[in-house]
């Protein structure tokens, strides 16, 4: 994708996301009070074994892409991460984030406001690892790009962990009874301008946002083209994106998220 174009949609979408952010944080006031114990944690039991089992996150330097409010992040900082950095192109979430991590009480956590696509060169190869939590994929115009960017931030040998929304999913229609209503393999960016408050479901009139489908094989090319080893992937039955969470109870139930690991083979 030309650079105009990957800036434009992701300049919108990210109006779209400072407007969505009051919003959320009305309905997470209670996130100010459960921050400030020594034992919070946002992370699912999956992608908790993964960091601290399987690849050990005490003491090593993290940095979370896209990372919200940041209670992903400041979860990993209470369970031992070294220096973590929480970026997001969003300035109102941004806000949030050094407003929960000051109630948390945290040292050596910082929170910055980059859009992905356009990350300063201070950050090449600067980190063990980074993490990638549930509902970014899709707001990624240039799958290929967003990967090399970040592989970009790790040092050779660091690891990528993604938790995300399995890509079956954009086949579905949300619905009392999600069914299916469109191709695995559908293209065109999605246009919606009801808003982002996927907490309520409640709708809004919102600034426009365009959503990308990448289907599983997307999402492994793109690690492997910029030399990310895949060392563990697993399907999750469980609704972890609340997006379709009725299929979680159907007879034939799709996969609804996956978690993953890649370690950085070279040192670009
Ligand atoms: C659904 S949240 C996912 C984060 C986290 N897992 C959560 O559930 O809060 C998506 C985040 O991606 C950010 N985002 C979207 N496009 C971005 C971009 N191009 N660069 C940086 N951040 C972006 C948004 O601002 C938003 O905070």
């Amino acid at each position: 994708m030309d650079k105009d174009s990957l800036l434009r949609y992701t300049r919108q979408n990210l109006a779209s996301w400072d407007e969505a952010a009051p919003l959320h944080a009305r309905i997470n006031r209670h996130l100010l009070q459960e921050v400030q114990n020594a034992h919070y944690s946002n992370l699912d039991t999956h992608l908790t074994r993964l960091l601290l089992e399987t690849i050990d996150i005490k003491g090593k330097s993290c940095i979370q892409i896209c990372c919200n409010n940041g209670i992903d992040l400041i979860s990993l900082k209470k369970k031992g991460a070294g220096y973590c950095l929480g970026i997001d192109g969003s300035q109102q979430f941004i806000d949030k984030a050094q407003t929960l991590s000051a109630a948390a009480n945290l040292k050596a956590i910082e929170f910055q406001c980059h859009n992905i696509y356009e990350l300063p060169e201070t950050f090449l190869c600067q980190f063990d690892i980074a993490l990638i939590t549930v509902g970014v994929l899709n707001w990624m115009p240039d799958l290929p790009h967003f990967m090399k960017n970040c592989a970009s931030v790790l040092k050779k040998g660091g690891q990528l962990v993604v938790e995300e929304i399995h890509p079956i999913l954009s086949m579905y229609v949300e619905d009392e009874t999600s069914y299916i209503g469109a191709s695995y393999f559908d293209k065109k960016p999605f246009e919606d301008e009801n808003g982002l408050d996927y907490f309520n479901h409640v709708k809004y009139k919102a600034k426009k946002n365009y959503w990308f489908h990448h289907t599983m094989s997307d999402i492994l090319m793109a690690a492997i083209n910029v030399g990310l080893h895949l060392t563990y992937i697993e399907e999750l039955p469980e609704n972890i994106g609340n997006y379709c969470a009725d299929l979680e109870h159907t007879e034939h139930n799709p996969p609804l998220g996956f978690v993953a690991n890649w370690s950085k083979l070279g040192s670009l």
